[in-house]
């Protein structure tokens, strides 16, 4: 059956890439929770979607030209909602423990936002602190950049590594010759205009970001391997009718 693969943490409803969004994802049953991560100036691992704060905190500026006490500072949640004026942006560590602590048994995907700029030495960072110890929950990996992927495969031969893409061919085609990646995560759009190929593609394709009840009922009915949304919620619904 389709993972339903929890975009940002449950980003519908929550804050995306929060801790409150992550929680939510657990407690909705996500089979997977996505995450993106980027490095501060002073070398933190954040859990923000942008290289800029300026979306999604009342903040200004990169990532990667504040520290980790600046980036502290700032409310990530009231953009999303007031009541989540208390959220601040997490760290990679932080996002580990919770999931820990909530005994979080399914799978963290960790995007390495590396398309804009390759923060360097940001994999070994993150592998670092993903094989500090025991989790209850298994990891993949995932980029846009493939020179990040090419990185953790040195740093960890056994991790699951998957192409991020939009829309292009020639990616599709590169990952196919590529043996050290174990999938694609295309465009919802990609799969949509290439529905012949997506029967006959032989690795597992996980598109994203599906929303709408028909798309995630399309998807379920290709057999993707997985979807990315933002409302896992609603996505397991979706799924359990589709079993029944
Ligand atoms: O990996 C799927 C998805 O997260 C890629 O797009 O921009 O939401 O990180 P984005
Ligand atoms: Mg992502």
């Amino acid at each position: 059956m389709t993972l339903i693969i929890a975009h940002r943490g449950s980003s519908g409803t929550h804050p995306e890439n929060t801790l409150p969004a992550f929680a939510e994802a657990v407690r909705a049953g996500a089979d997977c929770i996505e995450l993106d991560v980027h490095f501060t100036k002073d070398k933190h691992l954040v859990v923000i979607h942008d290289e800029s704060v300026e979306r999604t905190t009342n903040g200004k500026g990169l990532v990667r030209d504040l520290t980790l006490e600046e980036i502290k500072e700032l409310d990530a949640g009231s953009w999303f909602a007031p009541k989540y004026k208390a959220t601040k942006i997490s760290t990679l560590q932080e996002v580990l423990n919770l999931l820990l602590q909530m005994q979080y048994r399914g799978i963290l995907n960790i995007e390495l936002k590396t398309d804009k700029y390759h923060y360097p030495e940001i994999e070994a960072a993150v592998s670092e602190v993903v094989l500090s110890r025991d989790w209850p929950f298994s990891h993949w990996y995932s980029s846009f950049n493939l020179e990040s992927l090419r990185i953790m495969h040195e740093l960890e031969p056994e991790a699951q590594l998957d192409l991020v893409l939009k829309k292009s061919r020639a990616t599709v085609e590169a990952a196919l010759e590529l043996e050290f990646i174990e999938g694609i995560h295309p465009s919802h759009n990609w799969l949509q205009e290439n529905l012949e190929l997506v029967k006959t593609y032989p690795k597992p394709i996980r598109p994203w970001s599906v929303n709408l009840y028909l798309s995630m009922i399309e998807c379920m009915n290709l057999k993707v391997d997985g979807m990315f949304t933002d409302f896992p919620e609603k996505a397991n619904r979706v799924k359990s009718r589709l079993r029944r």
